[in-house]
């Protein structure tokens, strides 16, 4: 791990000060948290895919204009990234009912909604990230109208070229999570995505047979987690040629 001046330590990353002002290091750990933490694990070499596979869908959106925190993949488990400041809200990005909207609302797991549905939740590990509406955010300034139709916007950006990307090959893109933060630049400052994109914030599903490529495995005990990471990331064309496990296990050595 780097040796380099702890900001942050997050369930899935750490954040380290970066070599030039305004730069941050993301270091995707293997931990693996669930139920607002109830449920704990390791999953050796998750950092490593989630790493690579983030760096592949950060780097693909910036290309299709959405400004994102992502500058480069450093290591393994590393990028550098823009410092940002966090706006707090986790906006959730729903094309096929599964997990907590099927709970709260009824709803049979795998029923196709008629519109993708953004909604937004407080990010709060104590309240257990709850769902809110567009009022609370205004009503609390955790963020302000424009900042929140720009999410907004950005978010279905995000869900129809991801749609798109997933479909072709071969896996259904049921839900995710993005969060978004602040990049101050003098006094204004603008809104870039940040966080991460990876089977940890994201339901995909095998578009043939229906199975969970995503962190419901874990969730669910169904086992063969990294076995579906790498399937996302070998689907994707960007799995190193190099077994994940050695790889994840060689860096642990070295931290
Ligand atoms: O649990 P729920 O059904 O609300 O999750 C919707 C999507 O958002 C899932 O893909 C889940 O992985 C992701 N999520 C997340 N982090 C959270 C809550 C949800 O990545 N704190």
């Amino acid at each position: 791990m780097s040796r380099r001046n702890k900001i942050y330590e997050g369930k899935a990353k750490v954040l380290f000060e970066g070599p030039e002002p305004g730069t941050i290091i993301q270091y995707f750990k293997d931990d693996a948290t669930a139920f607002n933490n109830q449920k704990k694990g390791t999953l050796s070499g998750k950092g490593v895919i989630n790493n690579i596979i983030s760096e592949h869908i950060f780097k693909a959106l910036g290309d299709i204009g959405i400004p994102t925190h992502f500058i480069e993949r450093l290591s393994m488990r590393e990028q550098l990234i823009k410092a940002v400041e966090i706006i707090p809200v986790e906006v959730i990005i729903r094309n096929i009912a599964a997990g907590g909207i099927c709970a709260r609302l009824g709803l049979e797991e795998g029923t196709p909604l008629p519109r993708p549905l953004v909604e937004f939740c407080y990010k709060s590990d104590e309240l257990n990230d709850p769902l809110i509406a567009e009022e609370h955010i205004l009503t609390f300034g955790w963020a302000d109208e424009l900042e929140i139709e720009e999410i907004t916007h950005y978010a279905l950006r995000v869900n129809d070229f991801l749609s798109g990307l997933f479909s072709g090959i071969g896996i259904k893109l049921v839900d995710f999570k993005l969060e978004f933060g602040r990049l101050y630049e003098g006094d204004d400052y603008a809104t870039v995505l940040a966080d991460e994109i990876s089977p940890d914030g994201c339901r995909l599903w095998d578009s043939k047979t229906g199975e969970k490529l995503d962190k419901d495995r874990f969730r669910r005990d169904l086992g063969g987690e990294m076995e579906a990471y790498q399937e996302v990331a070998r689907r994707l064309g960007i799995l190193p040629s190099a077994d994940v496990t050695e790889i994840a296990d060689h860096i642990k050595k070295d931290s």
